[in-house]
């Protein structure tokens, strides 16, 4: 089964000069989110293919901002994580969720026609490379996507705003540091007076923890590992949920609600976004020869199945 990509979406880098982020625009993200300005070439040196279709590209990422600001509400995302903490809708293991994952294939990116386990692989095989002793950010790299089965028909099928993009903080001001943040006026939590104040519910220095972020991949992947008793390290679990905070870990916004500890493994966030962004690449990785040493990293970090 091929999902076929409908727009685009990681576009934190597309619009508002001050937001353009032209080096992140390799992520290879999920079926869906995968339409961004290519950066000249890839971390393996080769040439991406020009797209004719730039601005085309553009007004659909501004498009899905649009529906993604107006539709992220604190509301919305407190009725998404009832529901998706009641893991109920499947037990498999990681392995298994990768493979699954692999069937969602993006035809809309020229650069791109690999299976998703390629991207994850080779993320991972790149941070090994040169981070050797740090097992549990190999398989942070491995597995920091899964939560893009949300786009699966088993999973809810939720429409690419509540999956992919940047994400960002719900239930206080939206910094202006988002991307295409004209959109948020349209969001009806600009007008209530709880949450559009610059720390809205939270408080100065609360840790992101205690923050709701909008609904996507990340916090549902986090959610995933956090409510199976993975062992993983705080700064693995950090990267899962924040690797899409571009306001926070690209531009610096919402750090007045951050702990010590969030600064702490923000260092490991930025580690880690530079070979999510730049490990897309035409030398495929082989995945029989490769997997042993994942499986031995998934049998030290997660039990055998895990509910989703
Ligand atoms: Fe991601
Ligand atoms: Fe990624």
């Amino acid at each position: 089964m091929a999902i076929q990509a409908e727009q685009p979406v990681h576009g934190s880098q597309v619009e508002e000069k001050k937001n353009v982020h032209p080096e992140e625009t390799s992520e290879l993200v999920s079926a869906k989110d995968r339409t961004f300005k290519a950066p000249e070439s890839n971390a393996f040196g080769q040439s991406f293919r020009d797209y004719d279709i730039e601005s085309e590209r553009q007004k659909g990422v501004e498009e899905f901002y649009k529906l993604q600001h107006i539709n992220q509400t604190y509301g919305f995302v407190k009725k998404m994580r009832e529901h998706y903490k009641k893991l109920d809708k499947a037990e498999m293991s990681i392995w298994e969720c990768c493979e699954l994952l692999n069937e969602v294939v993006d035809d809309s990116d020229p650069d791109l026609d690999e299976p998703q386990i390629q991207h994850l692989l080779q993320t991972a095989e790149a941070i090994k490379k040169d981070y050797p002793n740090e097992d549990w950010l190999h398989l942070i790299a491995l597995i920091h996507d899964l939560g893009k089965i949300l786009h699966l028909p088993q999973f809810g099928e939720l429409p690419q705003w509540a999956v992919v993009g940047d994400t960002f903080p719900v239930g206080c001001a939206f910094d202006e540091k988002n991307v295409h943040h004209k959109y948020f006026k349209e969001n009806p939590d600009s007008k209530n007076p709880a949450y559009n104040t610059k720390e809205g519910v939270y408080s100065k220095g609360c840790g992101l923890d205690n923050v709701l972020m909008s609904w996507g991949h990340d916090d549902y992947m986090y959610m995933v590992a956090k409510e199976n008793g993975t062992t993983l390290p705080s700064p693995g679990l950090f990267i899962i949920r924040y690797h899409s905070f571009y306001p926070l870990h690209k531009e610096g916004a919402y750090t007045h609600l951050m702990s010590e500890e969030d600064f702490e493994n923000l260092k490991w966030l930025h580690i880690f976004n530079k070979y999510d962004l730049y490990s897309k690449s035409k030398v495929l990785v082989d995945v029989e020869k490769v997997k042993p040493y994942y499986q031995s990293l998934i049998d030290k970090y997660f039990p055998a199945k895990l509910k989703w």
